[in-house]
């Protein structure tokens, strides 16, 4: 299986100019970088503002990577003032959107019920759902009985998942699932990979041939960690602000 590397760029950077740089310095440091690369998935997820002048930017150059969304609405069109559709991704040519990520859950309240309305209204338009499951410290309980952790998260999956046939979504090979521990990200204490690879044999009896990714706090460091417990890429934030870190996790995880 392929690996995948997603940078999740969030409410960054501030300006169209500092993306286009972003952008210069991630093409910049990848052209040094050997071809066995190319056959990997990498995607880079911009602010909806940005997505079309990095795309421009990508059909530029020579640089072989995805573009996806950090969201997107349920409904194709309408009266939903502020709301950008899976449609209107993919006449930008964006081929990812992450849904469920914690920050939506806790920040803006999304529920599991408008995170499967979500799902299936971008696999519906053919787009790949990146679906983030993971658990807070308090919902994880002991960490000696993993049965907290792991309820929530299969909670979590299966209510995102709701009315998808796991034959349909396998045989389209149209998902990929990241497992991204609440109290991991952005904190600079990533998930012990040991202690995440428990999970992703639990969401392995699931999810068959789909992708599993690991993310929070990955860095060029532990990158290579989490490949070698099996998961099969990562997805990453504040590491993927920094052109030469980027390339750098990319680097590590595939050479
Ligand atoms: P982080 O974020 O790498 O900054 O921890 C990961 C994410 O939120 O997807």
């Amino acid at each position: 299986m392929k690996i995948f590397l997603v940078g999740n760029w969030k409410l960054n950077p501030e300006t169209l100019a500092k993306a286009k740089n972003l952008f210069d310095g991630i093409e910049k440091n990848f052209k040094k970088i050997p071809e066995a690369f190319k056959k990997e998935e990498i995607v880079l997820c911009p602010p909806f503002l940005y997505l079309s002048e990095i795309k421009n930017l990508i059909l530029k150059s020579r640089l072989k990577v995805h573009l996806g969304a950090q969201n997107c609405f349920f409904e194709e069109k309408g009266a939903f003032t502020g709301e950008i559709s899976p449609k209107m991704l993919k006449s930008l040519g964006v081929k990812y959107v992450i849904l469920g990520h914690s920050e939506r859950r806790k920040i803006f309240g999304e529920t599991d019920e408008v995170i499967n309305k979500k799902v299936l209204a971008v696999l519906e338009e053919k787009l790949i759902p990146i679906l983030c499951v993971g658990e807070t410290k308090k919902e994880a309980g002991s960490w000696k009985r993993e049965d907290g952790r792991m309820k929530e998260i299969e909670r979590q999956l299966k209510n995102a998942l709701k009315g998808i046939s796991n034959s349909s979504f396998q045989l389209q090979n149209s998902l990929v699932v990241a497992y991204e521990p609440v109290w991991a990200i952005g904190t600079k204490n990533p998930c012990d990979p040991e202690s995440a690879k428990k999970v992703l044999v639990f969401l392995r009896k699931f999810l068959k041939e789909i992708p599993i990714l690991y993310g929070g706090s990955v860095n060029s460091k532990n990158a290579k960690d989490y490949i070698k417990v099996g998961f099969n890429g990562l997805l990453v934030g504040g590491a993927s602000l920094d052109a030469k870190e980027f390339v750098k996790i990319a680097r590590e995880i595939v050479l």
